[in-house]
């Protein structure tokens, strides 16, 4: 195994954990058929194509917030009900709701985000069509969620998503407020440890920025 990179080694030996899936289950072959009416619902030339040199879609918006923070479902999202009865289930109020397309032989390279569940916004995961050898890096961890499994991570520490194969990887994108009815879905020491974590993101977010300035 290739040696970690020095924002990876921040976090090996803490004893935090980085990602869970939560305790929510759906049915992966009724998603795929949802989700996939969904995207064909969007003439591709209204998809979007951010981040992606090849000019590949790479996200569909199924909800966002207005600026008095009222929900506006756009019309894909009338293709998934199994993610709205998710939602509404779960008691999950999002703000964001991506399909997110990552085409084949395409990475997200490493960054961070303010999203995780020690803090105030996260972004949960819904695997809908994941390559078997595609993964994602979360510190010093290598991960990888089924199909129909809700999951998050630590956004907050230095992530990387890897897609070298030839086929798309396609997930659902859940941003929202935390609260306790989002992290009573997951295991509490995906939170635990708030002040551990901060400090250990800082350290590894530190060692991550020199090596992005100089890629850039
Ligand atoms: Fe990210």
């Amino acid at each position: 195994m290739a040696a970690l990179l020095a924002w990876q080694e921040i976090t090996v030996g803490s004893g935090l954990m980085l990602s869970a899936a939560s305790s929510i289950r759906v049915d992966p072959d009724m998603l795929v058929h949802q989700v996939q009416a969904a995207i064909d619902s969007v003439p591709d030339e209204q998809r979007n194509r951010f981040g992606n040199p090849s000019g590949d879609w790479t996200a569909i918006t199924l909800l966002y917030k207005d600026q008095k923070g009222m929900p506006v479902p756009q019309p894909p999202l009338a293709h998934i009900p199994l993610l709205s009865d998710l939602l509404r289930d779960a008691g999950i109020d999002p703000f964001g709701l991506h399909i997110t397309r990552q085409p084949p032989g395409v990475d997200l390279k490493w960054h961070f985000d303010h999203q995780a569940l020690h803090l105030d916004i996260c972004r949960l995961l819904l695997p809908v069509r994941v390559p078997a050898e595609a993964f994602t890096w979360i510190g010093h961890e290598k991960v990888a969620y089924p199909p129909g499994t809700l999951w998050t991570g630590d956004f907050a520490l230095p992530h990387q998503v890897e897609n070298q194969t030839d086929q798309e990887r396609i997930v659902i994108a859940i941003d929202s407020p935390v609260t306790p009815a989002i992290q009573a879905l997951f295991p509490a020491d995906l939170y635990a440890h708030a002040e551990q974590r901060m400090a250990l993101t800082q350290q590894a977010i530190n060692a991550l920025l020199p090596f992005r300035a100089q890629a850039h």
